[in-house]
């Protein structure tokens, strides 16, 4: 009977055109309307009046708009930008041929607080700004000329909540999914490769199957593998019986001959495309990209991938994109990949939140390796509205959702469950639940061995680590569990959990060297390290005070320790020089590898500064995109390309002592000259990694020459620069696409009549555009400047500004023009095609 009904439901589904046509996956980014309001009012009802509203298109960050002050709530820490109550309503119609399908409309992210309505149903609401969610639109959708109305409302009201800047809004993107009834379920597919050898590779797929029609079905899975190239290469079929209203996770092996693996150098990528068939009609065809490849962690000896011997060299970022704020835009988060790449980067840690997905995309595609990490806090606050107060609630949920979302990724070698929790420590904080009480919170969903209540010597917080660390093992087991620890004391309680695969130690890197000692058996990654302080194009001299800031700013830390004595030496009191810091990791074996605190300034922590301060002073790279002169220290070490790199500017006081560095490889030594004179040969040494000379100032030409055996590798020349004659624009790419999206980031030089950079212009810069594009915004890296990051001038810094054009989706050029009182104007063209 049971058979009978199966089979009569088949045909109905056979003759139900609604399935027909797989999944259609569009941007849901166009045509919102906006308005940010202080008032309460609630404006989710589909006729509130929104007549006066704003229109524009996601991915959006209301705050990156607006002038940096002092008075905004999210203060320096924040970024200095304002927060408050935003809210998004789109208008838009359903054919009347998609009755019948599963409809849902998925966020990447808004930032924070998120509620969302259909039709004046509210769908849900979901409290962490970084966290991928989805709605099933289905029963509140109307359908042909009737007219849906979404309203989303971001409540970043509540400030500060975040040690960094986070923007508001919806800033990442937003998709619409349509699929048949019977689909795969949301990150309903899991791959791993149990078994990697270079014959042949097991790849194992579990795809979760869900069937919402109120009837038992029966349905055709496939599952096809296509080689990096394209081509087909495996696949296999299997008929499954799913439940009514309900789901089932169905299990396929395939087995991929002399797999192609995945690396830093040659990231290669599978496609696994899944496709549902029910009633003869394709009713999902979903693809999912993944990479074979093998992750070994050695306590005597590091990371290998591939079973290769590989140190992680990595940077931590922060999700703002500069003068773009939060939202999200795929071109500029792969333009800072490339400029960390080019450094030498394999590593990304997304400090200290999931990122958005295009990140892990071009991780995957670009060959970065990615430590993924969840949370900046547990239970335990860190400023006054964090997501502390949701941890309880939310932290099994958004983990979960965070782990399905990123688990097919190539790039994901180490899951981070949280970075510097206050919940290591036992002092001032302890926690004040006891062991039961917590499990009680904890243990939603999941178990924890019930002996480990009974154990005297458990704490609460060690509790928590165990809870996390088991949240992921049930979705992961293929990677590591780490998290970030400044407190590197066995007494810390996560440690002290013996949860943690891997012990992440931020900071404190004398302790990098007797970590075998202290921590037998452990694998030890340096999470987190150095927090230097650097401004681009800005130099202390040997005889100013030994500060690495104008004297006109306020001096945060007074204290000897903090003074700054070279181009290297300027760091905050808990973290370290890049080159001591490098030196450590390098020479030991069991450091795995080290995430530099940052790759890039970030928005917000202008720590050790405060106000007017509103950006960070730590990345190798500025804000704008520039680097700093350390940035040549890494690529020297971190790459083979031949690099000689030669600083700073030769605009000095006669006399004057200026210190001359040089970073270099490939190379046995650098000789500098001044106006064709030696100063000397000089080469590195085992512990440090430039050369330097202290040279009494007089204009000319400065020129340093690497050898290799006597034979000239690279040579470098800078030259006293005269007044300021030229602006010279310099876009990164000259040909972008018409996709709406496409940007170009042009750098603007102010320059002498002979081409050289005037190394303390300041010039007033003002850009305008012609023709099929707009200013995203500009920059110039000066973690001081007050003025809004979209305005269309700004002050050359040091010489240099950003500005950074994009396409209106029409193909045409782009004619960016800027202009700076007694310059001539400069004008460039980009092509959009
Ligand atoms: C670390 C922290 C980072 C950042 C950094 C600044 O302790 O994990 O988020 O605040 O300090 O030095």
């Amino acid at each position: 009977m049971k058979q009978l009904a199966i089979v009569f439901f088949s045909l109905l589904l056979a003759a139900c055109s609604a399935d027909r046509q797989g999944r259609e996956r569009t941007s849901f980014n166009n045509d919102w309307l906006f308005s940010l309001t202080d008032n309460q009012a609630d404006l989710s009802a589909p006729d509130a009046d929104d007549s006066g509203w704003r229109q524009l298109n996601l991915p959006h960050d209301w705050s990156i708009e607006a002038d940096f002050s002092k008075e905004n709530p999210a203060t320096p820490g924040g970024g200095a930008l304002p927060g408050g109550m935003g809210w998004y309503r789109k208008h838009f119609k359903i054919p009347e041929s998609d009755r019948g399908k599963q409809v849902y409309i998925d966020f990447d992210g808004v930032y924070r607080c998120s509620k969302v309505w259909l039709n004046g149903h509210l769908l849900g609401f979901r409290p962490n700004g970084y966290i991928s969610f989805r709605y099933d639109m289905t029963p509140y959708l109307k359908y042909g000329q009737e007219e849906n109305v979404l309203v989303v409302q971001a409540d970043n009201s509540q400030q500060p909540n975040s040690r960094w800047y986070s923007g508001s809004g919806i800033y990442r993107n937003v998709w619409l999914v349509k699929t048949g009834q019977v689909h795969v379920d949301q990150y309903g597919t899991n791959i791993t490769t149990p078994d990697v050898a270079q014959e042949r590779a097991t790849v194992v797929i579990e795809t979760t199957l869900k069937n919402t029609y109120a009837a038992v079905v029966t349905a055709e899975l496939t599952t096809i593998i296509k080689a990096p190239s394209g081509k087909v290469i495996a696949h296999t079929s299997l008929p499954v019986e799913l439940p009514e209203n309900g789901s089932d996770i169905i299990k396929q092996t395939l087995e991929v001959k002399a797999p192609e693996l995945w690396g830093i150098k040659n990231p290669a990528l599978y496609t696994a495309v899944t496709e549902v068939r029910s009633g003869n009609q394709l009713t999902d065809r979903y693809e999912t990209t993944f990479g074979i490849r093998t992750f070994r962690w050695d306590e005597a000896t590091g990371f290998y991938l591939n079973g290769e011997p590989t140190k992680v060299l990595g940077v931590c970022l922060h999700h703002d994109l500069g003068c773009l704020g939060t939202a999200v835009n795929k071109r500029a988060i792969e333009r800072q990949l490339q400029i960390m790449k080019d450094m030498g980067v394999n590593a990304i840690r997304t400090s200290h939140n999931p990122p958005a997905p295009e990140l892990l995309e071009l991780c995957d595609r670009m060959g970065l390796l990615v430590q993924d990490e969840s949370f900046d806090m547990w239970r335990k606050r860190k400023s006054p509205y964090d997501y502390a107060q949701y941890f309880d609630e939310w932290h099994e949920r958004d983990l979960t959702d965070q782990i399905k979302r990123d688990r097919n990724h190539a790039s994901v070698f180490m899951w981070s469950i949280g970075n510097e929790v206050l919940e290591q420590w036992s002092h001032a904080d302890a926690d004040t639940l006891s062991l039961q009480e917590a499990n009680l919170i904890l243990n939603a969903g999941h178990k924890i061995d019930p002996a480990l209540l009974e154990d005297s010597t458990m704490s609460v917080q060690s509790l928590i680590t165990i809870a996390l660390a088991d949240i992921v093992r049930k979705l992961d087991t293929t990677r590591p569990v780490t998290a970030g620890n400044n407190g590197v004391d066995p007494a810390n309680h996560l440690f002290r959990s013996g949860a943690l695969d891997v012990y992440g130690f931020n900071y404190h890197e004398k302790d990098y060297a007797p970590f075998p000692q202290v921590y037998p058996g452990k694998k030890l990654i340096v999470s987190e390290s150095t927090s230097a302080l650097m401004t681009r194009g800005y130099y202390q001299m040997p005889s100013d005070e030994m500060y690495i800031w104008p004297e006109s700013w306020d001096k945060p830390f007074d204290r000897p320790e903090h003074l700054c004595s070279s181009y290297d030496n300027c760091h905050v009191p808990w973290g370290s020089t890049h080159e001591v810091t490098w030196h450590e990791v390098k020479r030991l074996p069991y450091a795995s590898g080290m995430f530099i605190w940052t790759g890039f300034d970030y928005l917000g922590e202008p720590t050790p500064y405060w106000w007017p301060s509103r950006s960070s002073f730590f990345g190798v790279v500025d804000l704008a995109g520039f680097p700093k002169n350390v940035y040549y220290m890494y690529r020297s070490e971190w790459t083979d390309q031949p690099t000689l790199h030669l600083f700073p500017h030769w605009n000095w006081k006669e006399g004057e002592e200026v210190d001359v560095w040089a970073y270099y490889n490939q190379a046995d030594e650098v000789e500098l000259f001044l106006n064709g004179k030696s100063l000397g040969t000089k080469s590195k040494n085992d512990s440090t990694y430039h050369v330097s000379w202290r040279v009494p100032f007089t204009p000319g030409t400065l020129k340093a020459v690497s050898r290799k055996a006597g034979k000239e590798v690279l040579a470098q020349e800078i030259h006293t620069a005269g007044e300021a004659a030229e602006l010279a624009l310099l876009p990164d790419r000259r040909v972008i696409q018409a996709d709406g999206t496409d940007l170009s980031f042009i750098t603007v030089e102010v320059r002498d009549k002979a081409g050289n950079l005037v190394p303390r212009a300041d010039n007033l810069i003002r850009f305008s555009v012609e023709g099929d594009g707009f200013i995203a915004g500009t920059d110039n890296g000066d973690q001081n400047d007050p003025n809004s990051l979209k305005k269309p001038e700004r002050n050359a810094f040091y010489g240099k500004a950003l500005v950074v054009v994009q396409n209106t989706g029409k193909k045409g050029v782009i004619r960016v023009k800027a202009t700076a009182a007694g310059l001539p104007d400069a004008v460039t063209e980009i092509e959009v095609e």
